[in-house]
């Protein structure tokens, strides 16, 4: 019967996270569950690669077992299975992959290597649809910062994005700086909402091009601490979200009235920034165009996202080879 095999279970650990969900093809959620790493990796302000690892090690079968668990799924309601092939850390990838070949072996099922970046895309679509086409998108998380263009789920061209760091990377390590551990993101909105955005930092590359850089205004934040004698850190806080800011909503603006599109899609970690989520809004109703946000909990990385896009894999007959990728361009699968 063809509905028998309505789930796809998705696997992600590109990163810091183990992540498995369970996902119908309409992106109905089933389950979706996260190990998260944070504890480990607060000591070091950032992620350390090989504790990374071991840790997706430990928690990868549990992790698929209570995702299937929680969805009252058993592998032969499965499609497919869909795991994260890259961008990110080749250790944590590897871990993904090997489990889900493993998997895919045992239960005699398909497995897809998915782009992670095409995941944060469909991200948007979790649960409900919400994305018109042709829609700008601005993806923005701990690994990248990109304007893209998609024409459907699948067809999609890049615009621009970082020379440098990413948009998250920036939060991160200002947040490092002022002291308040790991993930930076939403300690820094916590932060800034007590303060002004009273000390000028650089907004680099504000011009009309649709790249980004990060690394100098992250270095300006470091040069005015390194300088500032008595310093609020709130007030700190509050002028880096108002630099990140400008530059996000201008880039945006440059890409929308240089193609109109149906739809805003902001997806990735720091599109869970209340700041930027309110500064996007403005913006867009200036403009008249449609923002596309997905619910707080897709926004970080999860594996509901990596199922749903391993469902448009499986409708083209896309099937990478399942090795890691360490950097792979959001136009490729
Ligand atoms: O998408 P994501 O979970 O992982 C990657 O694919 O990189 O993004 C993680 C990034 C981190 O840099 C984190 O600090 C940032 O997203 N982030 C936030 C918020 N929540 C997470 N940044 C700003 N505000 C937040 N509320
Ligand atoms: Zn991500």
């Amino acid at each position: 019967m063809a509905d028998e095999r309505r789930y796809i279970l998705g696997i992600e650990t590109s990163c810091d996270d183990t992540a498995a969900a369970v996902v119908g093809r309409d992106g109905r959620v089933y389950s979706s569950v996260i190990a998260s790493q944070d504890a480990i990796h607060s000591e070091h302000g950032g992620v350390f690669p090989d504790l990374a690892s071991r840790a997706h090690i430990i928690a990868i079968v549990p992790a698929v077992r209570e995702a299937l668990r929680k969805a009252d799924a058993g592998h032969k309601d499965l499609a497919a299975i869909g795991v994260t092939r890259g961008p990110g850390l080749i250790g944590s990838l590897l871990i993904g992959l090997n489990a889900a070949a493993g998997l895919g072996m045992a239960w005699k099922l398909p497995v897809i290597g998915v782009n992670h970046l095409r995941g944060h895309l469909r991200s948007a679509d979790l649960e409900a649809f919400r994305v018109n086409y042709p829609a700008t998108v601005l993806l923005v998380s701990g690994g990248h910062t990109l304007l893209a263009r998609a024409t459907s789920e699948t067809d999609i061209a890049l615009l621009g994005s970082t020379r440098d760091d990413s948009v998250g990377e920036a939060y991160d390590k200002v947040a490092r700086m002022l002291g308040l551990g790991f993930p930076g993101g939403p300690a820094i909105d916590r932060l800034a909402r007590d303060g002004a955005a009273s000390i000028a930092f650089p907004r680099p590359l504000l011009d009309d091009s649709l790249e980004f850089s990060f690394s100098g205004l992250k270095s300006s934040v470091a040069r005015y601490l390194d300088a500032a004698g008595e310093i609020n850190r709130a007030d700190v806080a509050a002028s880096f979200v108002a630099a990140c800011l400008d530059i996000l909503t201008a880039k945006c603006k440059t890409a929308l009235r240089a193609r109109p599109a149906a739809s805003l899609v902001v997806v990735g970690g720091v599109s869970a920034s209340p700041q930027l989520r309110a500064a996007l809004a403005d913006m867009c109703a200036e403009l008249g165009v449609e923002l596309c946000l997905p619910p707080l909990r897709w926004s970080t990385d999860n594996a509901a996202m990596i199922a749903l896009a391993a469902w448009d894999y499986l409708r083209l007959g896309k099937f990478p080879k399942l090795q890691p990728e360490v950097r792979l361009p959001i136009t490729e699968f």
